[in-house]
């Protein structure tokens, strides 16, 4: 699979507040583990080494040894306990107005992008690729169409599951613009590894831009060639999983592809959105992804051209 470039995807180079604060949290756990490390090895090292003591040594001066170690052990312990509580209190913490809404949905192997507006003409759906502002908040509602899946961004914040017939909320926001990759961090079947999500945080207008073509219908440009590759799809068994608004296509299995040229990636950032990708995943998707939901497409030769030359006209 080629590699994607100009993203980023680290928990240790947090984006935002709420990375900001695991981040934190884990600074502080590894150098407590580092310090206990070091004190555990040298007291073990002072052991061998030295000369073995008296043949018994005093009872009283052994338990006071461990009675002191247990007392320095849970004393930590409840220390690291404390932060962990603490960290988990900022992150619920919500203080904020006007959030964007974003309700994402697990499929094998799949996200299903939904900006929730309180207009329904307003509302977006997208899949795979999620565009939010930088500086304001989002909240985000994971749920799931079938297994369990689990959504992470780990630039941005935590671990969230996306469970069937629930809706788990946290919210993040992004303070540096960038290509954050999230990943499912749940194991939900075969192609697990294969299902993740890029994060575009970008300034308002850039991003309020992105949302006014989202809403708009399928834009495809008006050539001979195009038009053909619209009515092969609209003929096609396509339209039986997917939605391109304002054609027929209105199956909500697979992913939208109104707006599927504006998407830089292909098959939950499988691979990157170009014509021969796109092409090598209609004809054969099984190769590529085995075990996904998608049938190999037999699409006849001359077809596929006038097909993809459609396809890739989708802004
Ligand atoms: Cu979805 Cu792992």
């Amino acid at each position: 699979m080629i590699a994607l470039a100009g993203f980023t995807q680290s928990a240790v180079n947090p984006a935002g507040p709420q990375s900001a604060h695991i981040y934190h949290l884990w600074h502080l756990y590894l150098w407590i583990c580092v310090a206990v490390w070091v004190l555990v090895i040298a007291f073990l090292i002072a052991g061998l080494t030295r000369r073995r003591p008296q043949p018994q040594t005093p009872d009283t001066k052994l338990r006071r040894s461990v009675i002191t170690a247990t007392a320095i052990t849970i004393g930590i312990l409840f220390f690291m306990l404390v932060a962990s509580i603490q960290t988990g209190n900022a992150l619920a913490t919500r203080s904020f107005t006007k959030p964007v809404s974003i309700e994402i949905t697990g499929h094998q192997w799949w996200w299903e992008v939904h900006y929730q507006f309180s207009q329904p003409d307003q509302e977006v759906v997208t899949a795979n690729e999620i565009h939010i502002p930088v500086g304001r908040a989002v909240i985000l509602k994971a749920t799931s169409q079938d297994v369990i899946h689990s959504v992470w961004i780990p630039n941005l914040d935590g671990k969230i599951d996306a469970i069937p017939e629930h809706v788990n909320t946290i919210w993040l926001r992004a303070d540096k613009p960038g290509i954050y990759r999230g990943q499912c961090a749940e194991f939900c079947g075969m192609q697990h590894a294969h299902m993740a999500m890029l994060v575009f945080a970008e300034p308002e207008p850039k991003f309020e831009r992105w949302l006014a073509d989202q809403r708009s219908g399928a834009r495809s440009s008006a050539g001979a060639v195009v038009m053909r590759g619209r009515q092969i799809f609209e003929n096609a068994p396509c339209v039986l999983c997917h939605t391109i608004r304002g054609t027929g296509a209105a199956g909500t299995t697979g992913p939208d592809l109104t707006h599927l040229a504006s998407r830089t990636t292909l098959a939950a950032g499988t691979m990157p959105n170009t014509p021969g990708n796109l092409a090598g995943w209609i004809t054969d998707s099984q190769r590529i992804k085995p075990g996904n939901n998608m049938p190999p497409i037999n699409v006849p030769s001359e077809d596929l051209q006038p097909l993809l030359s459609f396809l890739e006209s989708l802004r």
